[in-house]
């Protein structure tokens, strides 16, 4: 089978390491680049960390594009330090990289590669959408020839975990989000209602440690804030891998079920904005624009998980 080709666009963020970790792990997946974006840290931190993970998984032949630093509108959202560390990718000690981004600018990447390759490209957008709006708004031809977005973000039936409404990586750029939305290219939509039931346990870790490698060193290391920011905050044994799920659409999408809605993002700047809603009951009559996962096996995505992360860190030993 001919794996699918995919560009991750990223604010690496502990789960967003792990997704790269998975991508890299899954024969399904030809990683072909990551392009990075502010969200959990500043972009200084998050280029930084995209080119640290790919080192440590010895796979810096895949090229990282450094994209936006601030959102559209938005201030910048400075609390992801609180779940992911002042590092953003919890204790792990990860070497300064010895790659470096590539000249071009992230937006202008995504064009190129997407206008090259007409319906091969699928863009995982697991951070907040202002490199992907942008690139939406600079070169509109990228609407037909993106083969589609899967993009982690927003909550549907539950609330959010950045204010009480809304989602991290919408509530950071939800102008951005409002565009990629509305915008017509295919959307997966991979909400907060399902990756709370995908949970990495503290068990699930010491188990993948009892390999020894710097793969199995680094989930334990990098989840050791992002689990204790849960048992405090969530009442979770557990961090949610949020990042991570939406991979599940390639290599498990029978994990999934999926509906089509229409689903728009409040803009309007009050205590709502941010919120993602589905028009579960067709009110509006406006067509679906989206898939959207509404239930998933989470454990079941959690053992592939774990059977991936075995292999890689079998892989790359000490
Ligand atoms: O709400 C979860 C999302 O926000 C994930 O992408 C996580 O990395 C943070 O960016
Ligand atoms: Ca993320």
């Amino acid at each position: 089978m001919t794996p699918t080709k995919i560009i991750i666009d990223t604010d690496p963020g502990v789960d967003d390491a792990l997704a790269f970790l998975l991508a890299l792990a899954s024969p399904e997946i030809k990683l072909e680049a990551l392009t990075s974006v502010h969200g959990n840290i500043g972009i200084e931190k998050t280029t930084r960390n995209a080119l640290a993970v790919l080192e440590l998984a010895n796979a810096s032949h895949i090229p990282v594009a450094r994209g936006c630093s601030l959102p559209l509108v938005s201030a910048l959202n400075t609390t992801g330090d609180v779940v992911h560390g002042s590092s953003g990718i919890g204790n792990s000690k990860l070497p300064e990289p010895k790659s470096q981004p590539i000249e071009q600018h992230a937006i202008d990447y995504l064009i190129e590669r997407i206008l090259a390759e007409p319906n091969q490209i699928s863009v995982f957008p697991i951070g907040p959408l202002t490199n992907v709006a942008l690139a939406i708004r600079k070169e509109p031809r990228i609407v037909q020839a993106l083969k589609e977005l899967v993009i982690m973000g927003g909550s549907i039936k539950q609330g959010g975990n950045a204010s009480p409404l809304a989602e991290f990586n919408i509530f950071a750029d939800p102008q951005a989000a409002h565009i990629v939305f509305h915008s017509g290219i295919p959307i997966t939509l991979i909400p907060l209602d399902v990756t709370h039931k995908c949970l990495l346990t503290s068990e699930d870790v010491e188990k993948l440690n009892k390999i020894s490698s710097p793969i199995a060193r680094f989930v334990r290391d990098a989840t050791e804030v992002y689990m204790d920011f849960y048992r405090q905050h969530e009442i979770f044994d557990g961090c949610a891998l949020h990042d991570p799920l939406t991979l599940a659409t390639i290599i498990a999408p029978e994990l999934f079920t999926f509906e089509e809605h229409y689903v728009d993002v409040d803009i309007s700047t009050g205590i709502s904005t941010g919120n993602t809603f589905a028009d579960l009951m067709k009110i509006s009559k406006k067509p679906a624009n989206m898939k959207v996962a509404m239930d998933v096996r989470g454990r079941d995505f959690i053992n592939l998980f774990l059977e991936r992360m075995e292999t890689l860190s079998r892989s790359i030993s000490e």
